[in-house]
């Protein structure tokens, strides 16, 4: 790591002041292990303003040992907003963590699913989730139940926060006055092969650094995954500063960490402080999920 990186880095002490919860902090950058919660019953008051302040501060929050209905997967996101319906929800399944069929087919969940007959996996490439909408989720949770029996199929998590604070004054400033455009076509069509639903992928343009409104700090905001364009430049230095953006947030670990599931834990990330990356290194064994995301409106400079 360059010096000038390494001094942006400065260490956020672990936080302790928690009376309701435990966290347990995986680095000093990113993720916490939430402990002293069980999510399938009503929280009180306190330990919601707890797990929202671990939320701001951590970015990635990992709640183990968790047995949740559908309903209680619910009731829990809708404490931080509205439920996100995904574009490709086609695939979006299963009360009560049913085996998916058409019948009980329910737009809020996303099934995150993998077996010998998979060609690819969701997420699979560092991205924020579904940023090609005008109001991208803000959070998601990811509800695992089954982990592949050789291991593996750990996610990995990327703090933009981190990434946009490593850069030099001149670069923020720069990217601060670009805007991005996210094409769900990139992924959805291009990497997927799946057919576009009646009026298209979603396509939207965001700013290239956000505020993110519950930390108050600046993050950068374009990801390999959807962003086609920064839209003032001509492609070839849109192409070539993109690349640089991407990378830079992709390959310094010392931004990230790194989720090692266990059977039933639901993982809560902030889509506008970290990126994420699925890693599909279980092939032919299968790995099971549900996916509920969360609205609050449009990312802001
Ligand atoms: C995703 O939401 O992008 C999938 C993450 C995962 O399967 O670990």
């Amino acid at each position: 790591m360059s010096t000038w990186i390494a001094s942006k880095l400065e260490v956020a002490a672990p936080r302790d002041g928690y009376q309701t919860i435990g966290v347990d902090p995986l680095n000093p950058v990113v993720g916490g292990e939430v402990t002293g919660v069980d999510l399938s019953k009503p929280l009180s008051d306190a330990q919601i303003a707890e797990i929202r302040a671990a939320f701001a501060d951590r970015h990635v929050l990992i709640f183990r040992d968790q047995i949740l209905s559908v309903e209680d997967h619910k009731r829990f996101a809708r404490l931080f907003g509205a439920l996100h319906v995904h574009p490709y929800n086609a695939k979006n399944v299963a009360p009560d963590h049913a085996a998916p069929t058409k019948a009980n087919a329910d737009p809020e969940i996303l099934v995150v699913k993998a077996d010998q007959t998979s060609r690819f996996v969701a997420g699979e490439e560092w991205h924020s989730d579904v940023t090609c909408d005008a109001e991208p989720p803000m959070g998601s949770m990811l509800y695992i139940t089954k982990t592949p029996e050789i291991g593996g199929g750990d996610t990995l998590f990327a703090s933009t926060v981190r990434a946009y604070e490593a850069l030099s004054p001149m670069m923020q400033e720069f990217v601060g006055r670009l805007t991005a455009t996210h094409d769900g076509a990139k992924p959805y069509t291009g990497a997927y092969g799946t057919a576009p639903p009646p009026g298209g992928w979603p396509k939207t343009n965001h700013p290239v650094v956000i505020t993110v409104p519950w930390s108050g700090r600046k993050a950068l905001y374009v990801n390999r995954g959807f962003t086609t364009r920064l839209n003032p430049l001509n492609r070839k230095e849109s192409d070539a500063l993109l690349e640089f953006l991407f990378r830079h947030i992709e390959s310094h670990v010392a931004f990230q960490c790194r989720v090692r599931w266990t059977p039933n834990t639901l993982v809560f990330w902030d889509n506008w402080s970290v990126q994420h990356h699925a890693a599909w290194d279980y092939y032919p064994h299968s790995r099971f999920g549900q996916r509920v995301s969360i609205i609050a409106g449009s990312p802001a400079a």
